[in-house]
């Protein structure tokens, strides 16, 4: 069967590490149709929407897709960049890639985090943590007001400590909603664990903050509590997300899987980037059971756009995760290797690993070692 796969390289160098992966898709010879989608700033400014109903609809007849980068600003900044005729129509900027992870319900955000031997980006070199995110729901969800509607304030007022805001104006106000769901929290922390099952992985760490956000992270290490119990050979570590932080720091080396909410879970997989050589070396898979996004978690950083100047990196591995999904097992396990292999010859780097190589150089250099 020949795979139907969706291609958006977005904004930005999300083309240049585009031409990378097709580079490497090209020597994989891997049996499938690309099919080119728009989405992005480009769109948000000529039509109002940066991701336009036929994307969706090419989303929706692809297998999966494999996506660039996107430029996002913030609501003023980005209505004044609309095109004239769409200037105060009420239209809004949102996040494509936030919209399509809702819109398909790909509720798994895996991010895998390793230091490959010889990348001199490392914290340290036995560094090999993988993030499940939350990616559908949370401080994600989109229910936010400014000013506050009264209705909301009233609905609000059942609360005891709503009191503290009483003398705040509805304009002063602005409020976001966490929302967990018992489904949401399920699925993620089963994805975790299943994922630990497959690879012999030993612990399981659930990062929330039930001291203080006591419901929405309190239904979360509840429900992982309860899951655990079939995964007798796992064990579950449960730590705050402030705490976290500091010990990933400390002892990186220490922790293998990792599952969080989606916020929570934007913030660690940053950080864990970092430890392994930064966005450059990032990648994420974005999945439901049955349709699945992979990108690399850098942005669009316009001002190398078309230089061909960044890391292809973290987009090869994107591809490889995509391979994985498929079940082209053979070819994703190859392409890690030759990825692995050319960090470590360190022949071919592009500027942030010191090096002088182009986007492409290094993309070819994968390549031929497959
Ligand atoms: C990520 C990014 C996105 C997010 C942005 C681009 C909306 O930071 O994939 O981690 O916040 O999820
Ligand atoms: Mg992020």
């Amino acid at each position: 069967m020949t795979y139907k796969i969706a291609v958006l390289p977005g904004d930005g160098i999300g083309n240049d590490v585009m031409d990378a992966a097709k580079i490497v898709l090209d020597k994989i010879n891997l049996d499938a149709e690309y099919l080119h989608g728009d989405v992005g700033w480009e769109f948000w400014c000529k039509e109002g929407n940066p991701l336009p109903e036929r994307t969706i609809t090419l989303l929706k007849e692809s297998d999966c897709c494999l996506f660039g980068a996107i430029t996002s600003k913030p609501k003023e900044e980005a209505a004044k960049e609309l095109a004239p005729h769409l200037r105060d129509t009420g239209l809004s900027y949102y996040s494509p890639i936030v919209a399509m992870r809702q819109l398909f319900g790909l509720y798994v955000n895996m991010r895998p985090c390793k230091s490959y031997q010889g990348n001199p980006l490392n914290y340290r070199d036995d560094i090999d943590i993988v993030v499940f995110r939350e990616n559908t729901e949370g401080l994600y969800a989109g229910v936010e007001f400014h000013p506050v509607p009264d209705q909301v304030r009233t609905a609000l007022s059942v609360h005891a400590k709503m009191a503290a805001f009483k003398d705040v104006a509805n304009e002063d106000m602005a409020i976001s909603c966490r929302i967990f769901t018992r489904k949401g929290c399920q699925r993620i922390v089963r994805a975790a664990f299943e994922y630990a099952k497959k690879f012999n992985r030993k612990t399981v760490t659930v990062i929330e903050k039930p001291n203080v956000i006591r419901e929405t992270s309190g239904l979360m290490i509840r429900e992982a509590r309860n899951i655990a119990r079939e995964y007798p050979d796992i064990e579950m570590w449960e730590t705050n997300v402030d705490a976290m932080a500091m010990w990933l720091i400390k002892n990186p080396q220490d922790y293998s899987v990792l599952v969080t909410s989606n916020l929570f879970g934007d913030i660690i997989s940053d950080l864990c980037a970092q430890l392994v050589g930064g966005l450059g070396f990032a990648s994420a898979a974005n999945m439901s059971e049955s349709f699945a996004v992979f990108e690399p978690t850098h942005g669009s950083a316009p001002k190398y756009a078309g230089q061909h100047k960044v890391n292809p990196t973290a987009m090869l591995l994107a591809v490889k995760l995509m391979l994985d999904w498929l079940g082209e097992k053979e070819d994703a396990r190859a392409l890690e290797q030759a990825i692995a292999t050319v960090v470590k010859e360190g022949r071919f780097r592009t500027y942030d690993m010191g090096g002088t190589s182009s986007t492409l150089e290094v993309a070819q250099e994968v390549a031929n070692k497959l």
